[in-house]
């Protein structure tokens, strides 16, 4: 399986198979009346998978569900059958299928957040952040024509998908280097993934291997409000960032690049016209929708103080409920100056990065509580490790922290 974010949804609620009595019953009665039977099975199977299993392990952004139905309909986005049918939204710019407004709002946002500097810089639409790695590998490494496969590292712990990303097409291109912190050839070029904050520890990183050859690319997924304190515009050469965990629009499948050259951008859209043909009018329409209310605080709350509240809020009572206990750690993060809030913040990671005593196999430990986390090794590390996303739903949330002291009590009495 292609443990993307997303396929780790889908696998999730692959329903069980039907037991062999409830097919029994099923079949003896009528057409309507059998249909109805397994719609109701069906719905109970998957009620129980949800019940029995709480899932942490995808860094799915439901937390943002309650913000957005608290605003209601005012920023409902409607098509006409007549509208968006061309490939081409703006054929006189390099970014050919870019709605020009999209690359407006993007540009907005970032000058009213202050976390990038955008100014001179190309913007570069893709379908998630996912697919513009992709681009940015490609253009970084095609013009070096290379005669084997340039490596692509990060530093562990890294986020899970940069190994799939970089190896999956085992592309003549690239391929997947491993642990930045373990590289150590001076002679060939490489790529760099800096992900800053970083999935899963929360990290605020810059690159680790520094050498001649290096070519970087800063995913910025995190690099929001309601995550982390905004200390400056950052100016890198490629810097990706996504819709999926600014505003929690994952369904939509809208990232974006900012390009300081011009030859890197317009690869990149070589390779989005190549895979996709471009990126779906619909979701972009809906994404200029929100850029905007976000960007003018068209409602009563603001949407980067919601997050912050309610990440603060889950930090607090996970540390809470794992105050006087050594048994699983978390991350502590210093309080930071942030320009946008223009105050001290806590910092406050989509991801707990936890930590159980050496020798210990933390996700199967919390597969034993009926709790799915991602384990350490997807991350390059070692078993003791898992990542809890904190971006699911309250009710979730909740479950997991009425499950901790029983987590800790297993852990204290793990074997290893
Ligand atoms: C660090 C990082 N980069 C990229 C992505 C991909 O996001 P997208 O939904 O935009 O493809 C994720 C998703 O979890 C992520 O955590």
């Amino acid at each position: 399986m292609v443990s993307t974010e997303a396929a780790v949804v889908i696998d999730s609620f692959v329903p069980s198979t039907v037991p062999a009595s409830v097919a029994a019953a099923a079949a003896a009665v009528a057409v309507v009346v059998e249909v109805e039977a397994i719609k109701t099975t069906e719905s109970m199977l998957t009620n129980l998978n949800q019940q029995s299993i709480l899932d942490f392990d995808k860094g799915d952004p439901t937390m943002y569900e309650a913000y957005w139905k608290s605003i209601g309909e005012d920023f409902k986005i409607t098509i006409s059958a007549s509208e968006a049918l061309s490939y081409f939204a703006n054929p006189k710019s390099f970014c050919w299928f870019m709605l020009p407004k999209l690359e407006q709002e993007i540009r907005n946002l970032h000058n009213v957040v202050g976390n990038a500097v955008v100014e001179g810089r190309h913007i570069v639409v893709g379908n998630g952040s996912s697919q513009l790695i992709q681009a940015a590998l490609y253009a970084l490494a095609e013009p070096l024509d290379p005669s084997s496969p340039i490596s692509v590292m990060s530093a562990a712990p890294f986020y899970s998908c940069y190994p799939q990303i970089a190896h999956y097409m085992r592309s003549g291109l690239f391929k997947w280097g491993g642990d930045a912190h373990a590289y150590d050839r001076d002679d060939q070029p490489y790529i760099e993934m800096v992900n800053c904050p970083n999935n899963p520890d929360g990290e605020l990183r810059g690159p680790v291997v520094n050498k001649a050859n290096g070519m970087l690319v800063h995913d910025l997924a995190y690099y929001w409000p309601q995550y982390t304190a905004i200390t400056k515009p950052v100016d890198h050469n490629i810097m990706l960032f996504t819709m999926s965990k600014c505003t929690g629009h994952a369904g939509s499948r809208i990232g974006w690049a900012i390009v300081k050259d011009s030859h890197v951008a317009k690869q990149m859209v070589k390779f989005l016209e190549i895979s996709t043909i471009g990126v779906s009018k619909e979701a972009q329409l809906r994404a200029i929708s929100i850029l905007e209310m976000i960007s003018t605080n068209s409602c009563s709350t603001n949407f980067f103080e919601f997050g912050q509240f309610v990440m603060a809020g889950r930090w607090k009572t996970l540390r809470e409920a794992l105050e006087g206990t050594d048994i699983l750690q978390v991350p502590n993060f210093p309080p930071r100056h942030c320009n946008f809030k223009r105050n001290y913040i806590e910092c406050n990671p989509a991801y707990a990065w936890m930590k159980a005593q050496e020798g210990i196999n933390l996700e199967e430990v919390m597969k034993e509580e009926n709790i799915r986390v991602r384990g350490g090794g997807t991350f390059g590390c070692p078993s003791n490790y898992a990542r809890l996303s904190i971006l699911g739903r309250d009710n979730d949330f909740d479950q997991f922290l009425k499950k901790l002291p029983s987590i800790v009590k297993r852990l204290a009495h793990s074997k290893f």
